[in-house]
């Protein structure tokens, strides 16, 4: 396979090359355990180019100030860097404000703000859907809003693939359908979901919508117009940011629907003992001091990465896919858990005979990092009857050689211990 996708795009964008790629990441020129770091937990987190690590740290050395309050040059310079940062998430997802890009501390975060001011528009009977794979984020502060409001949770089941049953989505939308909130890619299977038509759906019954976008960003284009939906969320980190900020995109009118948060500064308009009148959007949501030096990288993390003609990391991480997929033949008893006709790269794997967490130590043991466990997603490793899975997530900085090494690591692990 080729190691360098073409650049299909307009010369405005960087030809994507794999080693000066590589060369952008400092994390991965390591050795673990004596052994090349091969870095394949990239849904768990992804690591950072040099430009981001070098903006925080440019951040704290000449402009560290609070934003939004210094009368000084350096509280100007944070508030036009951190406002800066908001403009590019704005053109990132194609919002169409910067009103509706709300700063969280992820998108757990992201999610509970959104559960949580929606208690007073829920009544009990009404429902909630989401789906079966689903991460914890995703469903806990639904479980509890409908705790909190006598609504019921719904779900939408899937196939073996790991696909959400076609039709099973219709079945469940009726007029008492308040929210749908489901994942556009699962960050166990890899599954990317049809959420356009999920969204169009939802809206047919006047469902409010969210969409869990943590893992699909760091893979391909979300445009949230094009989507239409009234949430989406996602985290910096995985988006090879820093961690500790997350978007809340919500429309316009939808926020300003919902009551803030969190009390505090910033989100406040005027306050005295009697009453407290509220900011305006976005700030109704940011209490306290934001996250900016985070802000600030996660807006060069998006830089560098739009940087790139995204057709081209789509093919490359597709040939990684496809790729791996053709190796696991050569390790007897292994099976992918999520085999989606339409997926990013995550591939969990077991193995007959082995418990995935020695998989993962094994691995380690060989420098390759692999996330092992029920993946923050315990009623999808239900449907599968497991416990946990192993699995290897990749990112547009790993290479064939490194798929490679993965499956030399498993043969030797599956010899050894079966
Ligand atoms: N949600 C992250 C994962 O899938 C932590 O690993």
């Amino acid at each position: 396979m080729n190691q360098q996708a073409v650049d299909s795009s307009s010369d405005s964008k960087v030809i994507f090359d794999i080693d000066s790629v590589r060369k952008s990441f400092p994390i991965l020129d390591q050795e673990i355990n004596g052994k090349p770091l091969i870095y394949l937990d990239n849904a768990a987190s992804a690591q950072k180019p040099d430009t981001v690590i070098q903006s925080i740290s440019d951040y704290y050395c000449h402009d560290n100030s609070n934003v939004h309050r210094g009368a000084h040059t350096l509280g100007d310079r944070a508030t036009a860097a951190f406002e800066g940062a908001r403009e590019t998430v704005r053109q990132f997802i194609n919002a169409t404000t910067t009103k509706e890009i709300i700063w969280t501390g992820g998108t757990t975060e992201a999610i509970n703000i959104v559960a949580s001011g929606l208690t007073a528009s829920l009544k009990a009977g009404d429902e909630i859907i989401v789906s079966r794979m689903e991460h914890h984020a995703n469903i806990v502060p639904w479980q509890m809003l409908a705790e909190r409001t006598g609504a019921r949770l719904k779900v939408i089941e899937i196939n073996d693939a790991g696909e959400l049953i076609e039709g099973a989505f219709d079945q469940l939308l009726t007029e008492l359908t308040k929210i749908v909130a489901v994942t556009q890619v699962s960050n166990v299977l890899g599954t990317i979901n049809p959420v356009k038509e999920i969204i169009e759906k939802a809206k047919s019954v006047g469902a409010i919508t969210l969409i869990d976008g943590a893992q699909a960003v760091p893979h391909f284009l979300v445009d949230v117009q094009a989507l239409d939906c009234d949430f989406f969320v996602f985290s910096s980190h995985k988006l090879f940011g820093p961690t500790g900020v997350g978007v809340l995109y919500g429309k316009e009118e939808k926020l300003n629907a919902l009551p803030p948060y969190q009390g505090g500064g910033e989100m406040i308009e005027r306050v005295t003992f009697e009453k407290t009148t509220y900011n305006e959007l976005p700030y109704k949501f940011e209490a306290g001091t934001p996250p900016i030096s985070e802000a600030i990288g996660l807006a060069k993390a998006i830089e560098y990465f739009t940087a790139f003609d995204r057709q081209s990391i789509e093919l490359y991480e597709n040939n990684l896919l496809k790729y791996a997929n053709s190796m696991v033949c050569n390790v007897p008893g292994m099976r992918i858990i999520g085999t989606a006709a339409n997926k990013v790269p995550v591939m969990s794997f077991m193995i007959d005979g082995l418990h995935p967490s020695d998989i993962g130590t094994l691995l380690d043991q060989q420098g390759i990092a692999i996330r092992t466990g029920h993946h923050c997603a315990m009623p999808l490793m239900d449907f599968y009857g497991l416990p946990g899975t192993a699995r290897a997530s990749f990112a547009f900085y790993n290479t064939q050689a490194e798929v490679e090494k993965l499956f030399e690591g498993l043969q030797k692990i599956q010899r050894l211990f079966t």
